[in-house]
């Protein structure tokens, strides 16, 4: 295969990736919500993930004093609100308005879950790691929903089509199709 040298932005060789909206909020329970693309499972026991916020952002805030935050999946029929949550900040606006969510109480968090996506996973801080120019949260999840019949272990990514950042105002979707592995 012929190459090309990448010489800045090289991370986004490794988009498009799966995109979440994230809910946090003040320690008054003001809420908030921000588009990340960064983030990661890391541990099935106990739970872990991670989300890669830049200080710079409202969030990095309200999560840093909190400790918790709420990873909501969204589908493709939300891109207009992960736009808004990736692109204004809540510190001039209040994008929960903007974007017409309906917010329902987590079970185990302060944050607010977002009904209309159709995964919400509760965090809580477990750790945190300066990575670069982002920081790392890592999070436990201490309560997880799923919407009914599209998850039977695995997403059935026919009915839900879930959102991936290539890059910039750029985004995919997965394919009808599932292909089975084998040797
Ligand atoms: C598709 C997309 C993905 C993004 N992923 C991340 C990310 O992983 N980490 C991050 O810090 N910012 C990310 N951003 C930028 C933030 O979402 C953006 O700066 C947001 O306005 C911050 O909001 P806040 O100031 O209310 O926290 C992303 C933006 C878009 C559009």
């Amino acid at each position: 295969m012929d190459k090309v040298e990448v010489k800045e932005r090289e991370v986004l060789l490794l988009h498009p990736r799966n995109t979440v909206i994230v809910t946090c909020c003040t320690p008054e329970g003001r809420p908030n919500a921000i588009t990340i693309a960064w983030f990661t499972p890391l541990s099935l026991k106990p739970p872990l993930v991670a989300i890669s916020v830049a200080p710079r952002r409202y969030s990095h805030d309200l999560i840093s004093k909190t400790g918790e935050f709420v990873i909501n999946v969204p589908t493709m029929d939300m891109l207009r609100q992960v736009w808004i949550c990736g692109v204004k900040s809540g510190r001039e606006v209040d994008k929960i308005k903007e974007c017409g969510f309906t917010l329902e109480p987590s079970l185990k968090v302060r944050p607010p879950s977002i009904k209309e996506c159709v995964a919400n996973l509760e965090c809580k801080v477990v750790n945190k790691l300066t990575v670069g120019d982002h920081t790392l949260f890592i999070g436990e999840v201490v309560a997880a929903k799923v919407a009914k019949g599209v998850f039977d272990g695995v997403f059935d990514v026919v009915k839900v089509k879930h959102i991936f950042h290539i890059g910039y105002d750029k985004f995919t979707t997965t394919a009808n199709e599932v292909k089975k592995a084998g040797l």
